[in-house]
């Protein structure tokens, strides 16, 4: 439950939480966001999140709301006031309000919005244990998907397909016929030889904090990785897959459009993997261990 909202400049009810009616979020997906793991009531990984949305601004050219410092502290009083100890926090920039022409508007102040909300992380460990469903669906997103747009329609029609087949997630697959990712998630599988796969960065997938934390335990393990895109038939194929992201942690994929994937049960190196990562969002948001960096495409 979320109590109380902030938005540009004050804290205000969340029933009476609003935006401009011209905001450039809302007429043109003119915006980018962020979603952070709270455990404890501190952030995970806050400044790998911070340096890709401020990352994120500057390639669309978003003026900062504010320093980098005054973030954080808006962010630790969003979670503050809304008493959070496990769940995650929304925040979302966008160029502003202006009366709608496409070109940007002159001298306009960008919108911030911050929202916490409790998770049930225990929940998304029993979805771990037990492993859950992805279907493919065509990647019919923009050519930026390294930028955290709000531009999310393509995403929400893959997931709403996910959910109708009774699947957690869509792997998004190009034309070239490789998975770039999950509509809100990366992709990874391990191969027959233990080899650990997750597509290259480019412009075609988001760069995960998530990833980049995974990718350095990964390291750490001695784990053998290659950055490269796959096919759906590398899928069927391979001996585990799962998806990372900031609310899924690490969580195993068993099946991909209803055909099992290894011996269809959650995979040893992603319930390693898994533990790994538990361990490291404790430990990081507890300040024991630097964040994870966001690694530029
Ligand atoms: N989604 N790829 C896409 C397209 C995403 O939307 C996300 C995150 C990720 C994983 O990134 P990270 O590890 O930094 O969370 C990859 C968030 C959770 C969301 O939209 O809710």
């Amino acid at each position: 439950m979320s109590r109380v909202v902030y938005v540009n400049g004050s804290y205000r009810p969340y029933h009476n939480a609003a935006v401009h009616v011209e905001d450039r979020g809302f007429q043109f997906a003119d915006g980018v966001y962020e979603v952070i793991a709270i455990i404890d009531g501190r952030l995970v990984d806050e400044e790998g999140h911070l340096v890709r949305l401020e990352r994120n601004l500057d390639e669309l050219r978003i003026d900062h709301p504010m320093s980098r410092a005054a973030l954080r502290v808006v962010f630790a009083e969003t979670i503050r006031r809304n008493r959070v100890r496990h769940g995650s926090l929304y925040v979302q920039i966008t160029r502003g309000a202006a009366r709608r022409e496409f070109p940007f508007p002159e001298a306009i102040r960008p919108t911030l919005v911050a929202i916490a909300r409790s998770l049930d992380w225990a929940k998304v460990a029993a979805n771990a244990a037990k492993g859950v469903a992805a279907i493919t669906a065509p990647d019919l997103r923009w050519a930026r998907c390294d930028i955290k747009s709000v531009g999310l329609l393509p995403a929400a029609l893959a997931k709403q397909a996910a959910k109708e087949a009774g699947a957690y997630e869509a792997w998004l697959v190009d034309e070239a016929g490789l998975v770039t990712e999950g509509s809100s998630s990366n992709a990874w599988i391990v191969t027959r030889d233990g080899v650990l796969v997750t597509r290259q960065l480019d412009r075609a997938i988001l760069s995960g904090i998530t990833r980049s934390a995974i990718l350095a335990l990964a390291e750490a393990e001695g784990l053998r990785v290659e950055q490269r895109g796959f096919t759906p038939e590398e899928v069927f194929a391979a001996r585990e897959a799962f998806v990372s992201s900031t609310t899924s942690f690490v969580m195993p994929i068993t099946s991909l459009d209803g055909r099992p994937i290894g011996n269809g049960a959650p995979g040893l190196l992603a319930g390693k993997l898994r533990l790994l990562y538990e361990a490291y969002a404790g430990s990081q948001a507890a300040g024991a261990l630097p964040s994870a960096p966001y690694l530029a495409p």
